[in-house]
């Protein structure tokens, strides 16, 4: 067979929605149109009742991360995995930095994920230190195909930099036309209040949330506005989680501003009555799950477009890492979650999402009225391959694009879960959640990945993506 003719479905795409049939030739979309005639030796799908979506774009994950003495539990197989189970055929990894210089980091994440790789992906560069060399280096990046750092003001002594080596970096990266991202949170704050709270014997993980307060991440938000707005740069709020993360942004783009967000379905869904239960750990990550006022300021941001990605922070740790899972056949245990039983401090920060995003967004924005199919495919898809110098290739439906294609079945109830999530853990966020509307079947560049939950992708399938700079501001 040679190329592939999707016939019947609904086109769904950021700005429209559309009866079509959609060609494949070889990796790309050869043609949309309607009634397209059937060529010889082309497979044919039958997609009458279903919709056709541009595959998803998570641009926040973190595979096979060290950190809390142990590493997230998905490395670029399993995540790449999971994502795909989930829609998602494009996803953009964090590099940690250490001594080494940037490109050897990055030479490092290659080793760690290109023979691994399911979908196609791509990386950003954490700066957590920075010196002249380190300055020096930035630019080198883009070369390497990464246009993207992210800076925290948080972490003190491990990954946080000050409000001065901040506004540097965002120099650096304007004359490059490359993106900063950033953590916001108040570091000096947080290390106060965690400080007094092992001292009082308070241990349990909701003192995670109660030790990293919402206000911390509004100031944070500002400050970074007020850093990028003096720098004249552009700058992306990563998971966004406190409404008042929201009103500022939205200040700050009234103001001219070149900043943009995302938020992550954890913080639309979760809050701190989550972390108040007896398995609370499992909701631990950083910055914590909020009010439910704050999900509410946070939905509102979406449908007003107030904020414009959807991603997952994707960083997952076994909750009970001493009790083995059968992952592909193979017993599998990575230490988790039971490592801060007795001191929140050291619960591995994160948790699971990159193959829930588009699922549950799916049942509990569209379905239940929150999101249009279209804000759906923007926040998911188009808005993040947009941002982050990947459009046209990815994010969308037209001729010429890659042929991240999902056929989506609006139909199809399931029951969501662990046992039909590909994460590499023994826990899902969203256990027993009731689905309707789930990926009947995704290509990556024309070729098959998932079809009726089954997994025909392998390792080695996905590409590092080379990203563009000077990516528009949305
Ligand atoms: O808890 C989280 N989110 N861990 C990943 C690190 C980060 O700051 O995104
Ligand atoms: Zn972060
Ligand atoms: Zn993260």
């Amino acid at each position: 067979m040679s190329g592939l003719l999707i016939k019947g479905g609904t086109m769904i795409t950021a700005a429209e929605t559309f009866e079509a049939d959609l060609r494949v030739e070889g990796e790309v979309i050869a043609e949309i149109g309607v009634n397209l005639a059937e060529r010889a030796g082309e497979e044919v799908v039958d997609a009458e009742g279903m919709l056709i979506l541009p595959g998803g774009v998570d641009v926040h994950t973190h595979f096979d991360l060290p950190m809390f003495g142990t590493v997230s539990s998905d490395d670029h197989y399993t995540g790449h995995k999971a994502a795909a189970m989930g829609g998602t055929t494009t996803v953009i990894d964090f590099v940690p930095q250490d001594t080494a210089p940037l490109l050897e980091n990055v030479r490092r994440w290659h080793a760690r994920a290109d023979a691994k790789a399911a979908v196609d992906f791509s990386f950003h560069m954490n700066i957590s230190h920075l010196d002249a060399q380190v300055e020096r280096e930035i630019p080198e990046l883009v070369k390497a195909g990464i246009t993207s750092v992210k800076v925290f003001t948080a972490y003190n002594n491990r990954l946080r930099l000050s409000d001065g080596e901040i506004l540097k970096v965002l120099r650096i990266a304007r004359q490059h036309g490359m993106l900063t991202l950033v953590h916001a949170e108040n570091g000096d704050v947080i290390e106060v209040l965690v400080a007094e709270a092992l001292a009082a014997g308070r241990t349990s993980p909701e003192w995670h949330a109660l030790t990293r307060p919402a206000w911390g991440a509004v100031e944070a938000a500002l400050r970074s506005a007020s850093l990028a707005a003096q720098a004249e740069a552009p700058i992306y709020l990563v998971h966004m989680n406190a409404g008042g993360e929201a009103d500022q942004l939205t200040y700050a783009r009234s103001k001219g501003v070149q900043m943009m967000g995302e938020t992550c379905p954890q913080y639309l869904f979760f809050s701190l009555d989550d972390l108040k239960r007896e398995d609370g750990a499992k909701w631990i990550c950083s910055p914590p799950v909020r009010s439910p006022a704050d999900q509410e300021r946070l939905w509102t941001a979406l449908q007003k477009d107030e904020i414009q990605v959807v991603a997952t922070d994707h960083c997952p740790f076994f909750y009970d890492g001493t009790r083995p899972i059968e992952y592909e056949g193979q017993s599998v245990a990575i230490p988790g979650k039971e490592l801060g039983r007795d001191d929140f401090t050291r619960i591995p920060n994160g948790l699971p999402g990159v193959g829930d995003r588009m699922l549950i967004l799916w049942t509990y924005g569209v379905g239940a009225g929150r999101l249009t199919p279209n804000q759906f495919v923007a926040l998911n898809c188009t808005n993040p391959a947009k941002i982050f110098g990947l459009y046209p290739r990815k994010g969308t439906l037209i001729p010429g694009a890659d042929a991240d294609i999902l056929i989506w079945d609006p139909g199809k109830k399931i029951r969501h879960g662990v046992a039909n999530s590909a994460q590499r853990t023994d826990y899902n966020l969203y256990e027993g959640w009731e689905l309707q509307g789930v990926p009947l079947a995704v290509y990556l560049r024309g070729k098959l990945l998932v079809r009726d939950g089954r997994w025909y992708g392998k390792a080695g399938m996905g590409r590092f993506l080379h990203r563009s700079p000077y990516a528009p501001v949305l």
